[in-house]
């Protein structure tokens, strides 16, 4: 196993405390469909979306396959057809249902996933627990990275169950109403960072994707990179100033999909007259001018920077940045599920919300750092196979798991996703 599996606090870990993460991550995930109908669980709004309850089946089938299979002689599949119905992209594994027909798997049922994840959950804690001392820390290791895959997908139960439910003219609110941060938009200030030879990449200290390493060299010009991210209200400027409608300002692919699209502001975004609204998973609400803006394509974040004079950042600019800052923000433990206006007191010179709230598009594709290698196996396949045609984002989102996201994760979508909570946080250059 390369970067994904040498863990060195996980293979150091006493196998209860291994056996305590997994089962708090799995009932964090079930308790994220607890509000849900059977009927909720089954939509699949287009193709990018996969139904709630195929996330539930998923993320277990990955225990299954790569834990179970490989290292419990004694385990007992719970049914041979999951094999082929939950295997996401894993071509090593074998066949697999078609992405875009998710939506029509009405059987198995909610009960039948729910058991099933039961199943899998404690075949996975007695393996934990009796596991040889020589395959302990493969074991361990996969594990972990199966607990970071099942928190990928509670973002992604939040995402798709959003997109589900702004299908419906009803607009259902997945949850209740929560608490609105209000505060006056913050004005946008400038830090400075100094060029030259920089690092980037995960030291290999603790968990990461292997996407995120090797650590390596890296050459930035001296630049400025904003306080804060670009608002709902900066966003709307843009919009009043007939930015849609402005093919200076777009990239020919950005300026071909808006007009094929009909894209006039953000996903979710909801006009009536001039008074603008937002749809979230607390249901629909007016819009807050100083909330980061958020549902915006990759080609939508370049527009705004340059009708603002500005640009998008490069993921190596947005990580040493970061680098240093504590990983804190408006992430899913907080249950928003939205982001927030930023009502922290002033403190000059201070970089705000970079962590949390929205992930931030940057203006790197995604693509193999330096003497990358994925792993050899299925589980190879888990990030290197995407590397074309995809942009990297940074930093996490209210929909985001506390404490899954850290300076040098890399997050990617197409340039034309906009069901992700992306925004945008601007750059320019110095001289
Ligand atoms: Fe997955």
């Amino acid at each position: 196993m390369p970067e994904i599996a040498v863990q060195e606090e996980v293979t150091g870990a006493d196998r209860r405390s291994a056996i305590e993460r997994f089962e708090t991550v799995r009932r964090e995930t079930d308790a994220l469909s607890a509000n849900l109908t059977a009927e909720d669980q089954s939509i699949q709004s287009m193709p990018d979306v996969s139904p709630t309850k195929w996330h539930l089946g998923h993320t277990t089938w990955f225990f299954e396959t790569f834990v179970l299979d490989r290292f419990d002689a004694d385990y007992r599949v719970f049914d041979p057809a999951f094999r082929y119905l939950f295997n996401s992209y894993y071509e090593a594994v074998g066949p697999r249902h078609p992405r875009p027909e998710r939506g029509l798997l009405s059987r198995p049922t909610v009960d039948i996933i729910a058991a099933y994840r039961d199943h899998v959950s404690a075949a996975v804690a007695r393996l934990i627990q009796r596991v040889g001392e020589t395959e302990w820390r493969e074991v361990a290791t996969l594990v972990e990275l199966g607990v970071h895959h099942e928190q990928q997908h509670q973002e992604l139960i939040l995402m798709d169950i959003k997109h589900v439910f702004s299908m419906n003219p009803l607009l259902p609110a997945y949850q209740a109403p929560q608490l609105q941060i209000q505060a006056p938009p913050r004005q946008l200030d400038w830090i400075e960072f100094g060029g030259g030879v920089k690092e980037i990449g995960n030291a290999g200290r603790s968990f990461a994707f292997d996407n995120e390493g090797p650590r390596h060299k890296v050459w930035l010009e001296p630049f400025r990179l904003a306080t804060r991210p670009v608002t709902c209200g900066d966003y709307l400027g843009f919009i009043e100033e007939g930015g849609y409608e402005s093919p200076e300002f777009w990239l020919s692919d950005g300026w071909a999909t808006i007009v094929e699209r009909g894209w006039k502001a953000p996903l979710y975004w909801l006009r009536n007259g001039n008074e603008w609204s937002v749809f979230t998973l607390s249901g629909r609400r007016r819009l807050s001018p100083a909330e980061p803006v958020c549902h915006i394509s990759f080609y939508e974040a370049d527009a705004f920077a340059r009708w603002a004079g500005k640009r998008v950042p490069t993921e190596a600019e947005w990580e040493v940045a970061a680098e240093d800052l504590p990983v804190a923000g408006n992430f899913a433990d907080g249950g928003h599920f939205h982001p927030c206006a930023d009502a922290r007191a002033d403190a000059a010179g201070e970089l705000r919300q970079m962590y949390g709230d929205v992930w931030e598009w940057t203006a790197s594709p995604y693509t193999p750092y330096p003497r990358f290698r994925p792993a050899s196996g299925a589980i190879g396949e888990y990030n290197g196979k995407f590397m074309c045609n995809q942009i990297v984002l940074r930093g996490g989102a209210a929909v985001t798991p506390a404490g899954h996201v850290r300076a040098s994760y890399r997050n990617f979508f197409p340039p034309s996703a906009r069901w992700a909570f992306a925004g945008l946080r601007l750059a320019e250059d110095i001289g």
